[in-house]
């Protein structure tokens, strides 16, 4: 088939390169001219596992043609999936202004029958209000529009999108949903090809479905048809929902802190329920990303709007942000007082990606600047695009090497939990620190064996 595929970001560049693979001629578009001749070199802006093998397949095949242009991109589409960005607003709801401009610039050229499937996450109202604009740009066309929001996580976008949890299909075309469901279980069904031909992606993928067991199944088991408006409420319940677990088990962390109990055991008991379960019941810096943050801000503004009680997801949020001026308070606590050298190790919002939007290590960098600490921080994927979100200033700085965060720090922190960081010769590099203090804000490290080595503290354990 001939896709259009319009925004190539995590999202839509994964799906282009994973739709290409498949066999369709793609096109995605961009507005962003640096991102777009990126891709025509065959690989991919930002850092994704797996991501780079796909995009130069693409190319290489000519199965994939990243434009500018949306006539060239648009103009052949039998189906036009959306994925642009939905930041917050100066209100805090979703700016939606880069999804109204697509539909607008898409439907300018569509052809008639084309399928419009919405992939980014955009709150209740948003599809009926873009069957308004695509109608009154192009009154005379015949179109669908389908809403099936996307669910991968980024660190893993190219195995999430290959092996689905669930496809949801939002609005009132049975027969064209099912066309969708088939292009998705064609991506399904070339999962052990694709991963194979990946070794990286093999060798985490292998653990990552011995250990998650449920996304494998029957194919249709996972394809849920509703309306449009329920598949649109359905992306940002889940996003809400895993924030809400995430700040759930930072609170009962420093309840933890207080009575001496430790957060790992107590989630361990708590996730063996099996109506609760374990995943997302950790305690560390917090949600961040370019999604949990702007989706929860979202849904506050959009529950507010509609006059529903919104305290429980502002509650959420409001905790979330205060989970790195308590990590701060933990590491005074420790004796490190204002003016010391703090080490900072990982500064992606979570390991495995590059990305740090509204990253909590980021933000534990920007705090414990502010608070006057000579802050050296280093990320073995992250350190230019920190360079944009959380500026270098008088007292923060990115350096190189992980020896370069130890030399002369009188305690350092673990704010993102790279697997590399897992595997440091930790007792070497204390050597070169001025005090051998090392606060754990991940909850990743053995605590008996750094117990050994340093002055030792984490999170709620
Ligand atoms: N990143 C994730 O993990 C993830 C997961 C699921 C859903 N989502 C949702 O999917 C959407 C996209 O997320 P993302 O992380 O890929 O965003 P992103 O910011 O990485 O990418 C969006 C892309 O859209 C482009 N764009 C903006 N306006 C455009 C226009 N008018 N025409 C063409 N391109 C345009 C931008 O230049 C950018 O490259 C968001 O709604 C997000 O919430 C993201």
């Amino acid at each position: 088939m001939n896709i259009s595929v319009i925004g190539t970001g995590y999202v839509g560049l994964t799906l282009s390169a994973l739709l290409a693979k498949v066999g369709h001629k793609v096109h995605c578009i961009d507005v962003i001219e640096d991102k777009i001749k990126t891709i025509k070199e065959g690989k991919s802006y930002f850092y994704e596992l797996g991501l780079d093998n796909l995009v130069k397949y693409g190319i290489d095949s000519r199965n994939l043609t990243p434009t500018l242009n949306y006539e060239e991109g648009v103009k052949d589409a039998d189906i036009i999936f959306l994925s642009v960005g939905t930041p917050s607003g100066a209100d805090g709801g979703w700016d939606l202004t880069y999804i109204y401009d697509a539909v607008e610039n898409a439907a300018k050229f569509m052809k008639d029958g084309v399928i419009f499937v919405q992939r980014s996450t955009v709150p209740v109202g948003t599809g009926k209000r873009a069957i308004e604009i695509i109608k009154k740009t192009n009154p005379k066309a015949n179109f669908t529009y389908l809403s099936s929001p996307e669910f991968l996580r980024e660190g893993s976008a190219v195995l999430d999108s290959i092996i689905q949890d669930r496809i949801v299909m939002g609005g009132d075309n049975e027969e064209k949903k099912k066309i969708l469901f088939k292009i998705f279980e064609e991506i399904e069904k070339m999962a052990p090809q694709i991963t194979e031909e990946t070794p990286e992606i093999h060798e985490y993928a292998s653990t990552y479905i011995s250990n998650g067991g449920s996304k494998e199944g029957a194919f249709k088991d996972k394809c849920i048809s509703t309306c449009l408006e329920s598949a649109e409420l359905i992306k940002v319940c889940s996003n809400t929902f895993l924030a809400t677990k995430i700040t759930f088990a930072n609170n009962i962390a420093r309840v933890c802190d207080r009575v001496g109990a430790n957060i790992n055991e107590v989630m361990d008991g708590v996730g063996m329920d099996r109506r609760i379960g374990r995943s997302f019941l950790y305690a560390g810096l917090g949600f961040g990303g370019g999604c949990f943050p702007k989706d929860v801000k979202g849904l506050i503004k959009s529950t507010e709007d509609l006059g529903v009680d919104a305290q429980l997801f502002k509650r959420v949020y409001e905790l979330n942000e205060s989970q790195v001026d308590y990590v701060v308070d933990c590491i005074k606590q420790m004796g490190v007082l204002g003016g010391s050298q703090v080490g900072v190790l990982g500064l992606s919002f979570k390991p495995g990606t590059s990305d740090v939007r509204v990253s909590p290590a980021g933000r534990l960098c920007k705090a414990l600047s502010h608070e006057g600490f000579a802050v050296l921080a280093t990320d073995p994927r992250a350190i230019e695009e920190s360079k944009k979100d959380f500026p270098e200033d008088k007292n923060l700085k990115y350096v190189d090497t992980v020896e370069d965060v130890f030399k002369n720090s009188e305690i350092v922190v673990l704010a993102t939990e790279w697997p590399e960081y897992k595997e440091l010769d930790y007792e070497r590099l204390s050597k070169l620190m001025k005090s051998k203090n090392f606060y754990d804000a991940r909850n990743f490290l053995e605590k008996e064996k750094m117990n050994k080595i340093f002055k030792f503290d984490n999170l709620g354990a």
